[in-house]
């Protein structure tokens, strides 16, 4: 075998060109020389249209910054939260249905994966579309997020209070997962105002560790750049119900003056605090709790009357000020360690004593947690006395909100709600956040048309880059 024959097997054009050589051939060879001309072009012609399909998938690909595999924002249900809202019966059914059937978890190792990339987190959840007004521009807030699992939800949350303008601490657990804490710390890294605390408490149930980690971020929150007015505590299992341009027009109206829940306890309340109590394991459902000793208590330092309400507050900026410089403040918070569920009676207690900046007078009759706008709770035993039946869940005897509650809790007058859970009824929070968003854009456009992007860099936080 030649090595032409070897050539014309390679290249079929190789045979064309060897038979223009034969000169008896020549019209043979022309009608052949314009067919290979033909067939050059339409290659090369193919060859540029295969190169320019390949360009333009490539482009469409990393146009939204990353491959579009990668990204594995939250799970969204196809449902109409108008007609939710509305409490149309069919909408309402088909809500039941996917709760039932079809409820999906986010993990957090998403999360992890989606912060890796902080423009392609950024852009997917649309904080880089979150506007601020003048409004909100000039009446920062302060949040601590006091959270131990569930990254997703700890977004979520932070997603619907979220403000450019607003600073943000994240208190996560000592005990909580690698994957937890690595979600928040990606949180932390990708937005510029949000920190994590410097300082992390082993939370145990009704124990102390639940009020000092509130503390120490409150503590890190005094010393941020953002000149907050008011600040609020959330939990993981929280919602609100205003956005964040509604809520400081509301705050705005307290004058300086705090929100929260303080009422003279009961005889059973007392015992909380008339007793010493110890760490034990005593339960199957927490590793530990305060259990109360025979051991009487002295009665707290500096004459302090005790008042009584829950973990939950909103507190003005001089407030927080006061309380950070206060021996009377640092006497009651010493004299709480052996107490039960002290976040329940300190905050209660401390706005209530006399010269505190937005004091409650001790003489003004209780404020109820359904007087205080901070939290709205659903006791079981509550229910279609004071407000509708629960239709989601019970855990101890506090309700987890379902979807048929939605009309109800935006239109109570609190301005957050516990509790929450995905897993329970994933439309609710799907519907408030979307119910949320509506509500910051038509008070954004009623109240200041000159609604800018504002992006903030130099405020990020010591304790939080050294992490
Ligand atoms: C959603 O429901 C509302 C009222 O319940 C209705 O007016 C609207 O057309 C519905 N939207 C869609 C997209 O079906
Ligand atoms: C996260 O990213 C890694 C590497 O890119 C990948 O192996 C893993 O499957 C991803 N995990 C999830 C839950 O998407
Ligand atoms: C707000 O508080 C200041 C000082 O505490 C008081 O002088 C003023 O009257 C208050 N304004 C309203 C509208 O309550
Ligand atoms: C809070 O207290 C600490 C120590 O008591 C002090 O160093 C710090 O300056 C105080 N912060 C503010 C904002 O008053």
């Amino acid at each position: 075998m030649s090595s032409d024959n070897e050539s014309d097997l390679i290249n079929p054009l190789g045979s064309v060109r060897r038979m223009c050589a034969d000169k008896t051939m020549t019209y043979k060879c022309s009608t052949l020389r314009l067919r290979r001309k033909f067939f050059s072009v339409f290659l090369s012609m193919l060859t540029f249209s295969f190169l320019l399909l390949i360009c333009l998938m490539f482009s469409y690909i990393t146009e939204p910054l990353a491959p579009v595999h990668d990204i594995h924002p939250v799970h969204k249900y196809n449902i109409n939260c108008s007609a939710i809202y509305d409490l149309d019966p069919v909408e309402a059914g088909k809500a039941l249905l996917i709760r039932q059937k079809q409820v999906v978890e986010d993990d957090d190792d998403n999360l992890i994966n989606l912060t890796s990339n902080c423009p392609v987190f950024l852009q997917s959840r649309g904080y880089n579309d979150v506007c601020v007004s003048e409004e909100e521009k000039n009446f920062p807030l302060a949040y601590s997020l006091v959270v131990h699992k569930y990254a997703w939800m700890v977004e979520r949350l932070l997603k619907a209070t979220y403000s450019p303008s607003n600073i943000y601490c994240i208190h996560y657990d000592q005990k909580s997962s690698a994957q937890f804490i690595s979600a928040m710390e990606g949180l932390a890294r990708c937005l510029p105002n949000v920190f994590i605390a410097s300082k992390r408490e082993f939370v145990i149930y009704a124990s102390i560790s639940r009020l000092k980690a509130d503390l120490n971020c409150l503590s890190d929150l005094l010393q941020s750049d953002v000149k907050w007015k008011y600040v609020i505590n959330l939990c993981g299992q929280d919602f609100p119900l205003r956005s964040n341009i509604e809520l400081v027009s509301e705050l705005k109206k307290l004058n300086g003056s705090n929100m929260l829940e303080t009422s003279r306890p009961s005889k059973l309340k007392k015992e909380r605090f008339a007793f010493h109590h110890e760490l034990k394991d005593a339960s199957f459902e927490y590793q530990k709790l305060p259990v109360r000793t025979k051991e009487k208590k002295s009665p707290p330092p500096h004459g302090i009357e005790m008042f009584i309400g829950n973990a939950y507050f909103v507190l003005s900026r001089d407030f927080v000020v006061y309380m950070n410089s206060s021996a009377v403040v640092k006497d009651f918070l010493a004299w709480s360690e052996d107490t039960y569920s002290p976040d329940e009676h300190f905050w209660a207690t401390v706005v209530r004593l006399p010269g505190v900046p937005g004091e409650v007078p001790r003489s003004q009759p209780d404020i109820t947690d359904l007087m205080s706008k901070a939290r709205l709770v659903k006791w079981s035993y509550l229910e279609e006395n004071l407000y509708p039946q629960c239709t989601g869940t019970h855990v101890r005897s506090v309700c987890i909100y379902g979807a048929a509650e939605l009309r109800w809790l935006l239109n109570y007058g609190h301005w957050f709600a516990n509790k929450f859970d995905t897993k329970v009824d994933p439309i609710l929070i799907q519907c408030l956040e979307e119910k949320l968003e509506e509500k910051q854009q038509l008070f954004q456009s009623v109240a200041s048309p000159t609604c800018h992007k504002k992006r903030r860099d130099a405020t990020k936080q010591s304790s939080s880059s050294s992490l």
